[in-house]
């Protein structure tokens, strides 16, 4: 009989044991050996409905250092405590089990090579994309391929915020306050909304394909906190709705990983990922592309992935598989450059407050056109007043992010232009 131990009896850990409940039977069919939960660690476990018949402890460390733990899984979120915890485990010989993306982001190639080395299971499935089981898909069937990109919603937060913005006409705060009663948002939501959970996530998924070390370190990242309900709007009125991509993607000895709100446009099927909703598209090089789509987010789709890790960890246990053989090898051992935002091209979004005085839009273009950017599409409205500011809103050519901050530091500083220039990438992909 295999004990596991809950570390975090939060949204996921609370979710994981109904879930292992409720699926009990069908769970049983799948493994080798049978398993219980054998302790719960929870600073504020006496705060929490919690089932009377498995032993509590406030105490994580009590975990690794139980010799009667086998499994342990990781669910409190946060780097130091997780990374001491999950290192003693595995030096404890116990399997573990994380959704933790932060950790894995910050220290993933450390903990794959100690568990390969301790011969213990170590899975993460839930730390990218909730309940989509996009590692699994990368490591296990897309693995014999080339994968040339990835371009995915992966924060389901910021997903959930853009579209009840835009669908439901509500503010930022109060669609950001609803994402955290869902139980979607971090303990810390910031990591949400600064982008830090996707990069987090891209990061991952970049160190996996691309073999490539710490990618995290040189991940462009922009969060949504700058997205109003004015550009929402006009980005409606050209075609396009905004959404918060992660990019991965390999050009001959250079990869891109970043992460930003992007423009996409109506008829490209990411416009169509809705509410907590991630989807993850995967383009390789023989297969084309694929799009894997499920929740993002919540304690159900996060505690489905943590359950598809615990049946790997209990047959592994075993069967001793060569599953992390496989799935760490080399892992950080490539040295790809990560190219500099600067450098990578795509159409912008371009919002700009002006005076609507005669000759102002000239002088804009004249700007852009200097650095050879020319208008694909542009949207102006009457102002209420005379006096009033007008926002003008552009969409670009294709151009690299260098010629786009020089044009806009001079756009800034044209007298009848006010503040800053709030400048959104427009997604570029082969449909659309
Ligand atoms: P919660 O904040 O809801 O739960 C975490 C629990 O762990 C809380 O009860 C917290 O106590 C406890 N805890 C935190 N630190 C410690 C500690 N040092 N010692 C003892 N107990 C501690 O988080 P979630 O359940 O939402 O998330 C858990 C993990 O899963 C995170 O890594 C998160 O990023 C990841 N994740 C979450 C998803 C989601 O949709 N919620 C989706 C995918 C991954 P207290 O309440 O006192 O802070
Ligand atoms: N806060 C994260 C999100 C949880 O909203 O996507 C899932 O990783």
């Amino acid at each position: 009989m295999l004990k596991i131990g809950i570390c975090g009896y939060g949204t996921v850990g609370q979710s994981l044991i109904s879930h292992l409940e409720m699926h009990n039977d069908k769970i049983m069919s799948n493994i080798s050996e049978e398993f219980v939960v054998a302790l719960i660690a929870d600073r504020s476990i006496d705060k929490k409905d919690h089932r009377k018949d498995i032993a509590i402890t406030k105490d994580v460390m009590d975990i690794p250092s139980s010799s009667e733990i086998d499994i342990v899984i990781e669910l409190m979120g946060g780097i130091d405590i997780p990374y001491k915890l999950i290192t003693a485990s595995i030096k404890n010989k116990k399997h573990v089990i994380t959704a933790n993306k932060a950790l894995i982001a910050e220290h993933g190639d450390e903990l794959f090579q100690l568990a390969e080395k301790h011969n213990v299971y170590f899975g993460f499935e839930a730390s990218v994309a909730g309940a989509i089981p996009v590692i699994q898909t990368l490591t296990n069937n897309m693995s014999n391929e080339d994968i040339l990109s990835i371009t995915g919603i992966i924060n389901g937060t910021c997903n959930y915020i853009l579209d009840q913005m835009s669908s439901h006409d509500l503010e930022f705060t109060d669609a950001l306050n609803e994402a955290k009663k869902l139980g979607y948002a971090e303990a810390d939501p910031t990591f949400d909304i600064n982008g830090m959970d996707a990069a987090h996530k891209i990061s991952i998924l970049a160190s996996l394909i691309y073999k490539v070390k710490s990618p995290l370190k040189s991940t462009y990242v922009e969060g949504i906190e700058n997205i109003t309900s004015m550009d929402i709007s006009f980005a409606k009125e050209l075609g396009y709705c905004i959404k918060h991509v992660g990019i991965t993607n390999k050009q001959n000895n250079s990869i891109q990983c970043r992460v930003h709100p992007v423009l996409v446009h109506k008829d490209n099927i990411l416009s169509q990922v809705l509410g907590v909703m991630n989807a993850v598209l995967i383009t390789g090089d023989k297969f084309g592309t694929s799009m894997l789509y499920g929740h993002g987010a919540g304690g159900d789709a996060t505690a489905s992935a943590v359950v598809s890790n615990l049946v790997e960890a209990i047959n592994f246990s075993s069967n001793k598989d060569l599953r992390n053989k496989i799935i760490f090898k080399n892992s950080g051992s490539c040295s790809f450059d990560i190219t500099k935002n600067n450098d990578i091209s795509s159409p912008f979004y371009l919002r700009i407050y002006a005076r609507d005085i005669s000759g102002v839009m000239a002088e804009i273009t004249n700007i852009l056109a200097n650095q050879n950017i020319s208008i694909e599409a542009v949207t102006q409205h009457e102002p209420a007043d005379l006096d009033s500011l007008i926002p003008i809103v552009m969409i670009t050519n294709n151009v690299d992010g260098l010629s786009i901050d020089k044009s806009i530091t001079k756009i800034e500083s044209l007298a009848h232009v006010e503040g800053k220039v709030h400048a959104i990438r427009v997604l570029k992909t082969d449909d659309k």
